[in-house]
């Protein structure tokens, strides 16, 4: 360790500094340094340590770009003593730039802070794991929206599992993620950030993946809290209309497990205003509700730029970069429990010093804040474990490895969905002649948003998968038209393509970019701040889809989506659909997998398919009362239009339900009952449970996997409650003639209702367990009461 001279600029003139290695250092055996001590007692201990120039330190976004020149590599000392004047708490990463770059100057940051400052204390080293470490080359998982529909928690965690092992082998500690947003307004460009559209099936996958973080000492930052996913007109960070009943039975539920029981190291508040208050500054969401009822400990921090919001967004303070702004802005913020700024605005918490000197801002809210983001960074062993988790040497053996590529085929094969087999077109022979078509079959891999800059330059296309599985030769491609265009001088080509082969496979769908060309503006139809007003196929897709199926060839379309697409006419006008929601770098190795059989798909759709923009919401758990007169319309595609009511061309009901999804085999299921018939009313409110129980057959003649799913409904209740929710579900490997007997235990606690008043309670009477597979495939139900 080195034995600094005083370096001037560092931290803040009138604090003496001294330094960790010194021989007379007064912190060296500090309670916070110990290791052993509880670690409410080593936050205690630091806090009080602290100057308040110090604990601003901890409140703030440092940058990592303030020390390295991302363009040439070049390191910049006196400009990572000016990022950790002020922003020490945790700095960003998250720059297309080699591997030795990174190493080197994430390990400058930490050892900075570690060795040269007075209190040594690490900073969370923070970047986007969405799906995937977001570095160039560490390994592509496939969208949230799809691990939604593996059904497969665990396969979840073992993703994150090797997320969270890559951005370690970089001394990353923290990635934002995962999203326990809601794919409840379809137009909105982030629905692909999403799990699903439903807050039981979000919460389970979330919390799979911050056990998979965290588990690998790399915390979790759960985002954005909340509401954010269903903003008005489907348009990013407009504001959220809702009542607190909704608030809490949909979008909250979504965050609750996450945070309560997966234990997040820390959420992100959103851009968005509900019901007229924005999040970042909503003390009844972050303060009366997180930290008052369910008891969190760790630290909120907003988005990047979101505390300016309050200014030139909502108009709630005075503009920002003034000095009444900004401490406008802080008071705000930092009363309502969000403790930390992220970078991205104009640094508004330097007011604290202001504002606590002429004490319009208690110190003691200052504390608070600095000691929840202490607070996980002690639980997270950061004060132990500051640096990378593996030496240099090493990294190509934890990065990007087999094992890891294998991980992301395994979860992406298991997230797609067969919606149409007619005629069992699917699985194809191997030794048939396959055309590939399409815009999103080959020359760029049709990721989800927040992959690094120019990934989409590397990974398996699905024409690669294809040649891969089946060999080149039996193989012919042809795109067909661009993706951007309504240019269909290809379609010869593509017809020509389809003609010479057995069977043609598809591949359209919507499209996003990295961060970098979304924000440059490049053509996208999904991602952030990508929002869309129609969700069917763009440009010529849907002709090249007609024109490929009026060959007469069998034709299989892949939808290659970020979100549903509305172009229901495909399921009855084709041979087969299938939807990949935006794949991992395996991706078209795992779509050949599904096409030709190695794998048996077993995904279920994570949100509903509406038949048009006009006919959402479709999400299953509508309240009671909702889609109440199915009398639908339909204009035909020959031009026949037959008048209904609701709608008069067209139908509420989706197209596909939430939780479908088809199989190369049948399952059958029986014998379903419950362990009990009645729960107690006292139990129903803490611990009770009740299990659902079935005899899943798998009656077809291949292997494959089913996931049980248990809707639940509340037959009389207080208030309007959703007409269904699912409380359970259960994926399970079935051989041919094997059968399972499946038991699935519901939390009876969480089949409670926000009654008038506002409080929760499982209110006495029947409730009804469906035992189904897929929202509307049920296959059998019990009541049970509680007493
Ligand atoms: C290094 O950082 C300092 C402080 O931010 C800045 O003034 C200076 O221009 C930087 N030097 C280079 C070469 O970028
Ligand atoms: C990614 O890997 C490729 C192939 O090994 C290499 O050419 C490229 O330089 C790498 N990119 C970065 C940023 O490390
Ligand atoms: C603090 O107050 C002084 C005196 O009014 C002002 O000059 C300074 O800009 C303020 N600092 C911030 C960060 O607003
Ligand atoms: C990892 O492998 C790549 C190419 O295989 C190489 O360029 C790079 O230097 C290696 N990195 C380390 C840290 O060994
Ligand atoms: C869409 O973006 C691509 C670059 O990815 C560009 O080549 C193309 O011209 C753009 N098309 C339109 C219609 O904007
Ligand atoms: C496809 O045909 C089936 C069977 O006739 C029908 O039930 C289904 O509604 C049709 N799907 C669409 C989207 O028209
Ligand atoms: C148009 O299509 C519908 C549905 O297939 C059919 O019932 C109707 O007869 C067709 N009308 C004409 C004029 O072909």
């Amino acid at each position: 360790m080195r034995v600094s001279t005083l370096t001037g600029s560092l931290l803040l003139a009138a604090t003496p500094l001294v330094f960790a290695a010194s021989p007379s250092d007064p912190v060296k055996n500090a309670i916070y340094k110990d290791p052993k001590a509880s670690v409410e007692d080593r936050v205690a201990d630091l806090v009080s340590r602290m100057t308040l120039d110090e604990k601003i330190g901890q409140l703030m976004q440092g940058d990592m770009s303030n020390w390295l020149n991302i363009n040439t590599g070049a390191y910049n000392r006196t400009g990572l003593e000016v990022n950790f004047e002020y922003k020490q708490g945790s700095f960003y990463v998250g720059f297309p730039i080699l591997w030795s770059w990174m190493l080197d100057n994430v390990k400058r940051g930490q050892q900075y802070l570690v060795e040269e400052t007075r209190l040594g204390i690490p900073a969370f080293v923070q970047t986007e794991g969405l799906h995937g470490f977001l570095l160039p080359n560490a390994t592509i998982f496939n969208s949230p929206i799809g691990f939604g529909c593996s059904f497969n928690p665990e396969l979840v965690q073992k993703a994150a599992d090797v997320i969270a092992k890559e951005a370690a082998a970089f001394g990353v500690n923290q990635l934002f993620a995962p999203v326990s947003d809601l794919a409840r307004e379809l137009r909105f460009g982030r629905v692909e950030e999403c799990n699903s559209e439903d807050s039981f099936l979000a919460a389970e996958i979330s919390t799979a993946l911050i056990k998979g973080f965290q588990n690998r000492g790399v915390a979790a930052m759960l985002k954005h809290f909340v509401g954010a996913s269903g903003p008005e007109g489907g348009i990013n960070t407009a504001p959220v209309h809702g009542g607190e009943r909704e608030l809490r039975t949909t979008w909250l539920h979504a965050f609750k497990k996450p945070i309560v029981e997966g234990g997040a190291m820390a959420i992100m508040s959103g851009y968005t205003a509900y019901d007229g208050v924005p999040t970042v500054a909503d003390h009844h969401v972050l303060t009366d509700i997180l930290r008052n009822e369910w008891g969190y400990k760790y630290y909120v921090m907003s988005d990047a730029g979101a505390t300016d919001r309050l200014a030139d967004a909502f108009k709630i303070c005075p503009p920002k970069n003034t000095q009444a702004g900004r401490e406008c802005i802080t008071k705000k913020i930092l009363e309502a429990g969000n403790d930390v700024e992220m970078g991205g605005g104009s640094f508004n918490f330097r007011s604290i010093t202001n504002l606590t000197k002429n004490g319009q801002l208690d110190i003691a809210v200052v504390d608070t804040a600095v000691a929840r983001q202490l607070r996980a960074k002690f639980a997270i062993g950061l004060f132990e474990n500051p640096y990378a988790s593996v030496p240099t040497s090493q990294v190509n053996r934890t990065v990007h490895t087999e094992r890891n590529l294998a991980v992301a085929r395994e979860l992406d094969r298991e997230s797609i969905v067969l919606l149409e087999n007619h005629d069992k077109a699917l699985p194809i022979s191997k030794s048939a002649k396959v055309a590939v078509i399409g815009p999103m079959a080959h020359g760029f891999m049709n990721y989800g948003d927040y992959v690094p800059f120019q990934s989409s330059q590397r990974g398996v296309t699905p024409y690669d998968g294809i040649k891969a599985a089946i060999g080149a030769n039996n193989v012919v491609y042809a795109k067909g038209c661009e993706r951007w265009s309504n240019d269909d001088s290809g379609f010869p080509e593509a017809i020509a393509a389809a003609e010479s082969a057995d069977i043609a496979v598809v591949v359209v769908g919507t499209w996003s970019r990295d961060q970098n060309e979304l924000w440059q503006g490049l053509n996208a139809t999904t991602g952030e701040h990508v929002d869309v007003h129609s969700l069917n196929l763009v440009g010529a897709q849907r002709k090249l889809v007609r024109a490929i199926a009026d060959t007469g060839k069998p034709t299989v379309v892949v939808f290659s989506s970020g979100k549903p697409i509305t172009e229901d006419w495909i399921a009855n006008s084709t041979s087969a659909l299938v939807q990949q929601f935006y794949p991992s770098e395996q991706g078209g190795h795992a779509l050949a997998d599904v096409l030709f059989g190695d794998y048996n798909p077993s995904g279920k759709l994570s949100v509903s398919f509406p038949h048009d923009v006009g006919t959402t919401p479709s999400y299953y758990d509508y309240l009671n009362s909702g889609r109440s007169w199915p009398d639908p319309g339909k204009e035909y595609e020959n031009g026949t239009l037959v008048f209904g009511h609701n709608y008069v061309l067209n139908n509420p009901v989706p197209w596909y339900h939430f939780g479908f999804g088809r199989s190369y085999t049948t399952f059958k299921f029986s014998n379903i009952k419950l362990n009990k018939k009645t729960v107690g009313y006292a139990e129903a409110q803490k611990d009770g449970t009740i299990t659902a129980i079935v005899d899943v057959t798998n009656t077809g003649d291949r292997e494959g996997q089913e996931v049980i799913q248990i809707y639940i409904r509340d037959l009389v209740s207080s208030v309007v409650q959703p007409n269904q929710l699912l409380k359970g579900f259960k994926k399970v490997n079935l051989k041919p003639g094997e059968t399972k007997n499946v038991r699935v235990k519901i939390d009876v606690s969480d089949l409670g209702v926000w009654g008038l008043g506002m409080k929760y309670e499982v209110e006495r009477g029947e409730f009804e367990v469906a035992v189904g597979s897929s929202a509307v495939d049920i296959h059998g139900t019990a009541i049970f009461e509680v007493v």
